[in-house]
């Protein structure tokens, strides 16, 4: 089934196409299946950023649709919209984004409390999701009182508490160390495999990337490269550094 499929993308900024304007997009046509783990990656200035920020509704393309579980995002209006993205689409950002007047459990529960849920069906996914990350036990601990990796956790378990039917993530990993990053990447890889979540993630880093099971790379606002794992993560690994090395040239490319 594809979660998210996307036609003739196209994003200019500075409105009319003139000498001061900016094409960040330049035609994408992109499709996720329910299950994937898709990478997105490409030089600076390369259009990720307004990519992820277009798929996920936070921005609006300048032409293109984009279709999220069968439903067109791009003809919602603002409160249609608003409610989509709350209830389909789960976030998980570079610095988790945890709030620290609230323990764990009101972080991960959040969702579902704006979306008015009843208190014995909250409970309930609170425990089981919680305890697939292991942060049950500490779920009335504040953020402050508490790991690092745990409030990884945590904001991994608020991105999946309404089931959305694609997590998107911007460089979860920008601001880590390797051994952090490579707990949030195992973090990803589970929420891949045990509750089968789609994912789509932004990165710089090929480390990151390599636990995906398909990276798209682009260029000047164009899908210019796409390769899948065969899931042998460090021969993936290598493949992501050649084709980052082809494309990442700014003056002698191919
Ligand atoms: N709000 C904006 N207004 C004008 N230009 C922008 C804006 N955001 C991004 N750009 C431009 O669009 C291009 C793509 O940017 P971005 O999506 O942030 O790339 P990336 O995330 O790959 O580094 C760049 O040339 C950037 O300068
Ligand atoms: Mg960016």
């Amino acid at each position: 089934m594809k979660v998210l499929n996307t036609k003739n993308i196209t994003k200019v900024y500075g409105g009319k196409e003139d000498a001061g304007s900016t094409r960040a997009l330049d035609g994408v046509d992109l499709s996720v299946e329910a299950g994937e783990f898709v990478g997105v990656m490409g030089p600076s200035g390369s259009g990720k950023s307004t990519l992820l920020n277009i798929l996920s509704g936070i921005d609006i393309p300048t032409t293109g649709n984009i279709e999220i579980d069968g439903r067109s995002i791009t003809t919602m209006s603002k409160d249609e919209l608003a409610l989509f993205r709350r209830q389909k689409l789960g976030f998980v950002f570079q610095e988790f984004n945890l709030l620290d007047s609230l323990t764990l459990k009101e972080n991960v529960m959040l969702p579902l409390i704006l979306d008015k849920k009843d208190s014995a069906y909250m409970e309930e996914k609170i425990k089981e999701i919680m305890s697939l990350f292991e942060i049950y036990h500490i779920k009335d601990k504040y953020p402050h009182g508490v790991s690092g990796g745990q409030q990884q956790r945590a904001a991994v378990s608020r991105s999946l508490v309404s089931d959305p039917a694609i997590v998107f993530a911007d460089e979860p990993t920008g601001n880590l160390d390797s051994k952090s990053s490579n707990a949030v990447m195992r973090l990803f890889t589970k929420m891949n495999t045990e509750r089968n979540s789609t994912i789509l993630m932004v990165t710089h880093d090929a480390f990151a990337a390599s636990f995906c099971k398909r990276i798209i790379f682009i260029k000047d606002g164009k899908v210019c490269m796409e390769i899948v794992s065969k899931g042998d993560r460090k021969e993936f690994f290598d493949r992501i550094l050649d084709c980052l090395a082809v494309i990442g040239g700014e003056k002698n490319e191919i």
